[in-house]
């Protein structure tokens, strides 16, 4: 039995010093649940209050993306630098080792191919599947605008629901056809319509002219897709302006695996998003690395 003898009245209990009562670091996320917020920032580095993610979900749609043949290969390497890693539950549990430390987020939509109308997507993880492979976030596509648009916010929507209900935050992925303009009215109407139906946060596209304004009327944070392979300064230099117009991130797939040096890239891009380095700085990091 304890013995309670040498405690002391006063001391310990530090009447007088209320206790501490912070908010929270990320965008919109201040009125979340414990666990819901604990998973953000395993997702969001809480110092910087941002993340790289590296993408390697490809093959849930197109099959053996370019860089992506042999995942063991090319991207094992490569987790311990990336924050996250969003990928499917396949390619998880055949090749990702299990004391991997970046959090999961897990592909959570499917359904076409390459081959037939990509927005004709249902979800496709259960939660509790999401739960037994301990994921911080699931991933679903939105196609506002696109042929089964309502099918892929319902999609979202009951995401939300389950996650809501689990602690998982969801993260939305603003899909657009081969026919819409990629414009920031497009991308204020996509991203805002994901966080006002619950998303935790929104993956968009980065676009030259208006980013901020996309950035700004998006109550939760936003992070951007790299799109197809750019020369690595390109690269380095969207992500800094992304950042600097109010992104909270990048989630980073081709245009890291598909680098002549990954490991290199994805360094200069850590470099970006959480040291606040400029594109030639970084530039000059992958440089010196790869
Ligand atoms: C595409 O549908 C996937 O969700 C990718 O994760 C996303 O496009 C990001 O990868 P990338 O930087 O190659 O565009």
């Amino acid at each position: 039995m304890a013995d309670t003898d040498g405690e002391r009245e006063s001391k310990e209990f530090h009447v007088g010093v209320p206790q501490a009562s912070d908010g929270f670091f990320l965008k919109g996320s201040a009125h979340y649940d414990w666990g819901m917020k604990n998973r953000l920032a395993r997702i969001f580095d809480p110092a910087s209050g941002r993340t790289v993610m590296l993408a390697v979900d490809h093959g849930y749609f197109q099959g053996p993306t370019t860089g992506l043949e042999r995942i063991d290969l090319s991207i094992v390497p490569l987790v311990p630098l990336a924050d996250t890693l969003m990928l499917t539950r396949g390619a998880l549990r055949t090749m990702i080792p299990p004391a991997s430390r970046p959090a999961i987020v897990l592909r959570a939509s499917g359904g076409p191919s390459v081959l037939k109308e990509l927005s004709n997507e249902e979800i496709a993880v259960d939660i509790e599947d999401a739960l037994r492979l301990n994921a911080a976030a699931l991933a679903v596509q939105v196609f506002v605008g696109g042929e089964h648009e309502t099918k892929s916010i319902h999609n979202l929507t009951r995401l939300v629901d389950a996650g809501t209900r689990y602690g998982v935050p969801v993260l939305a992925v603003t899909a657009v056809g081969k026919e819409m303009v990629r414009d920031a009215k497009y991308f204020r109407l996509a991203t805002r319509i994901c966080a006002e139906l619950g998303a935790h946060y929104v993956k968009t596209y980065y676009v030259a002219i208006g980013f901020d304004t996309v950035t700004s009327c998006c109550p939760v944070p936003i992070v951007i897709a790299g799109g197809k392979k750019l020369p690595e300064l390109d690269a380095l230099t969207m992500a800094r302006n992304a950042i600097d117009q109010g992104a909270s991130g990048v989630d980073m797939g081709r245009n890291i695996f598909q680098s002549a040096a990954p490991v290199a890239m994805l360094r200069a891009v850590r470099a970006v998003v959480h040291d606040n380095a400029t594109p030639s700085e970084a530039y000059e990091l992958y440089q010196k690395l790869e």
